[in-house]
């Protein structure tokens, strides 16, 4: 039985954080034994944004490629490609945006969220409104079952899935209705305890050296209430404390958690634990991430190789498109 289909992607805003890492990657890596995957880096969502600042666009682009390698994102089992590189998806997303009713764009809840949030740039843009229908084209374009995404996404998804069903009632039954594959809510914050994003600059890379690691995790705050060594702590409110939970083994996380609230381990040392589990972890990633960062060649050719396999698919997706449409 043929594997089914899974897509998803990225905007590049640059380096991946740890958040990123258990929040998306992590699943990516995990899921590409059971699916055929494809992977994408969404640069035009990027723009819809950031259409004033280019410049680093392309450097993001290629700092989340070498993130998405090391992180065990493996180009013999999934196809990985740049969306502006299929032009297809262009056409998709045109053609889609003819059947779609401005009242679902309209009332999109990210779009209302963003149009509010983000104050320092213009998104009272047709192609900022547009980001969901040309989402929907990206995933159908591959008729995806499944799409894996977190839950600030279901709404996107819930769109995908109505403009594809007007799309085979109007015209043919072509497109499966893509389901999402929710990913858990991320149990990393930043380390100033709240979200971790690079916007708030509390974020640890998966590329960060260990002595940036050692800094950034010194800095974290603990329990608030445990102000001298011989205070008693409460792991359950200590961000330090969940990080262990990801990476320590249950033995030490359970020591820890006792020998805290019996003030036998002080912050100090506990932190020292977290460190090196954090370093230790991010090694084998981080010699990867060298290795292709040295060797460039080799993912130009990974991206090369996944262009032309995702381009083969969208061009047979668009000939049934436009037979099904007549146009
Ligand atoms: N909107 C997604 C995000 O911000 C990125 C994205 C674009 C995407 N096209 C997609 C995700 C298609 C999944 C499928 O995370
Ligand atoms: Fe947090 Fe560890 Fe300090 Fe307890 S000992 S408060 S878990 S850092």
């Amino acid at each position: 039985m043929s594997k089914k289909r899974i897509l998803s992607g990225m905007r590049p805003s640059g380096r991946l954080h740890l958040g990123n890492f258990f929040g998306a990657l992590d699943n990516w890596v995990r899921l590409q034994d059971n699916y055929e995957c494809f992977f994408f880096a969404a640069d035009w969502h990027a723009l819809t944004s950031e259409y004033e600042n280019t410049e680093s666009l392309k450097e993001n682009t290629r700092d989340m490629f070498l993130d998405w390698l090391s992180a065990g994102v493996n180009p013999q089992k999934s196809t990985v490609f740049i969306q502006s590189k299929i032009p297809e998806h262009a056409e998709l997303h045109l053609l889609l945006s003819m059947i779609t009713p401005l009242s679902w764009l309209e009332r999109n809840p990210t779009y209302k969220e963003q149009q509010l949030e983000i104050t320092n740039k213009d998104i009272s843009t047709y192609g900022f409104l547009g980001y969901p229908v040309l989402q929907a084209a990206d995933i159908i374009m591959y008729k995806a079952h499944k799409v894996p995404v977190g839950v600030d996404q279901v709404p996107h998804l819930e769109l995908t899935r109505e403009v594809t069903r007007r799309f085979n009632f109007l015209y043919k039954e072509i497109f499966p209705l893509p389901e999402p594959i929710l990913t858990e809510v991320p149990k990393l914050l930043g380390i100033d305890g709240r979200k971790m994003s690079k916007a708030y600059n509390n974020a640890i890379y998966l590329s960060d050296p260990p002595e940036l690691i050692r800094q950034k995790i010194d800095q974290m705050f603990t329990d608030p209430q445990r102000a001298r060594r011989s205070d008693p702590g409460d792991p359950e409110v200590c961000n330090v404390f969940s990080f262990h939970r990801i990476f320590s083994p249950t033995e030490e996380v359970d020591d820890i958690g006792s020998t805290c609230r019996s003030a036998d381990i002080g912050c100090v040392d506990c932190k020292k634990r977290l460190i090196s589990k954090v370093i230790t972890f991010l090694g084998p990633l981080q010699s990867k991430r060298d290795y292709f960062s040295s060797h460039f060649e080799e993912v130009e050719d990974i991206i090369e190789t996944g262009k032309k396999k995702a381009q083969n698919i969208a061009r047979e997706t668009m000939d049934e498109v436009r037979e099904a449409i007549k146009i």
